[in-house]
């Protein structure tokens, strides 16, 4: 077999079968296949696309190029979740906790941001002394004993990918459907739960920004998982304006951590509500998704969401007073208001410019080694349909440079339209092993 027959193949539009595709992730992973005919291979895929079964091979071919996790310590059903990526997308942080306290184990690997969409390990790394780097030992002790770890990728899941995306995000071949949901799904499988909840984000601060594309790509990886015996729901959520209010690593902290005490935006807290109850069901701890919502929001009535995030910090060598007091996580030395300049409804705060403020403060990172400032970011005052008067306040920026901080107010500010809004829905759809339901 040789490569530039598979590219050639690819180019021409045919389907690359079994044996070509494992020779393709292989020579990735082993380094027998050089860059430049990778990248040749990806843009073919990008323009020609792939079918479900070529996209089911791929999958399965990164998710065995590395190690796969062992989770067969925890009892019943073991349900993993992953958002595709948004602004201001910190549900993991809220929900992990709030299915943990319903008795649902989480054990989970998460990542970091890259570009405009942040990452939970950044986000938790906000708390002092908090530890992503987990030995298996310590990770099986906590998930055994209070339901819930998460821990940072280790190196080897799904090496192939890591390869690949490194190559994609220098190629202009990121956005594409199958090169997507491939990547994402071998990390699910590589990870091994039994059920998987996707949270596929539709809008002008995700990857995918039209709901027919996202329902798309929900449904390609269902097929993915269905097809690997896994149970899997993708629900379709909007992401034409950051979740919640805040964007930025402590500050979304702080958010999560505010909305586990009863007192966060309620927009988020139905996002939580939505992908929990998924969770729930998926995990057998709730028979229907009514009865999955009501445990939900019990656990924040009583506390027990919350308890539990608490444990969870503690036991990765977190500073349990910075959650207990998040005027005590980091700040930035910079809060810089962003005025309307009109009076007038917001009809669009755009998602991507806001993450791209959020980078312009060092919150997210362009380059997968940039350092990020966990102190910055943004949090925005005003969203779609609100009023507002020409002088009121419609964000703030967190920087510790006052020179960034203040092109990041003109980035937010760019951000912001007026005029009629159209009413937002959190749920646009989601699909499921009997195909796409639309809320
Ligand atoms: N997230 C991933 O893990 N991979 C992609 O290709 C896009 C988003």
């Amino acid at each position: 077999m040789n490569i530039v027959e598979i590219i050639a193949k690819k180019r021409d539009g045919f389907a690359l079968n079994a044996e070509e595709i494992a020779f393709f992730v292989s020579g990735v992973n082993n380094g027998s296949i050089p860059d430049y005919q990778t990248s040749a291979l990806l843009m073919a895929i990008y323009l020609n696309g792939m079918n479900d079964e070529e996209t089911a091979l791929l999958t399965d071919a990164m998710a065995k190029s590395g190690d796969t996790m062992d989770l067969s310590f925890i009892d019943g059903i073991k349900v993993d979740k992953h958002s595709s990526g948004g602004v201001g997308d910190k549900v993991t942080l809220a929900v992990a906790p709030m299915v943990a306290a319903c008795g649902l184990s989480v054990a989970k690997m998460s990542g970091r941001g890259l570009g405009f969409s942040g990452g939970t390990i950044d986000k938790l790394e906000s708390i002092s002394g908090f530890r992503t780097t987990l030995s298996e030992q310590e990770f099986t002790q906590y998930v055994k004993r209070d339901g819930i770890a998460i821990m940072g990728q280790t190196k080897n899941v799904a090496p192939a990918d890591k390869k690949l995306y490194a190559l994609r995000d220098v190629t202009g071949t990121v956005a594409s459907l199958p090169l997507i949901a491939a990547s994402i799904m071998s990390k699910k499988l590589a990870c091994n739960s039994d059920a998987i909840v996707l949270d596929v984000k539709s809008g002008d601060g995700a990857f995918m920004k039209t709901t027919e594309d996202a329902v798309k790509l929900a449904e390609k990886m269902v097929a993915i998982g269905l097809r690997h015996g896994k149970k899997t729901v993708a629900a379709v959520t909007n992401m034409n304006q950051p979740l919640g209010f805040a964007a930025g690593n402590a500050l979304e902290v702080k958010e999560a951590v505010d909305t586990l005490k009863g007192n966060g935006p309620s927009v988020f807290l139905e996002l939580c509500l939505v992908i929990g109850s998924f969770m729930l069901v998926l995990g057998e701890k709730a028979e229907s998704i009514s009865q999955a919502k009501q445990a939900l929001a019990k656990t924040i009535e009583n506390g027990s969401a919350y308890a539990k995030f608490k444990q969870f910090v503690a036991n990765q060598g977190g500073d349990v007073s910075q959650i207990e007091n998040t005027e005590l996580l980091p700040k930035a030395k910079y809060v810089l208001p962003v005025i309307a300049p009109q009076n007038g409804t917001v009809s669009a705060v755009c998602g991507e410019k806001i993450g791209n403020a959020c980078i312009e403060v060092g919150a997210g990172r362009i380059e997968k080694n940039d350092l990020i400032d966990h102190a910055t970011g943004v949090v925005v005052s005003k969203k779609i349909g609100d009023e507002v008067k020409s002088g009121d306040i419609l964000a703030y920026v967190h920087a510790n440079d006052e020179a960034k901080g203040k092109k990041a107010v003109e980035t937010v500010m760019s951000a912001y339209e007026f005029g009629d809004a159209v009413k937002q829905k959190m749920l646009l759809a989601y699909v499921d092993k009997d195909g796409v339901h639309y809320e």
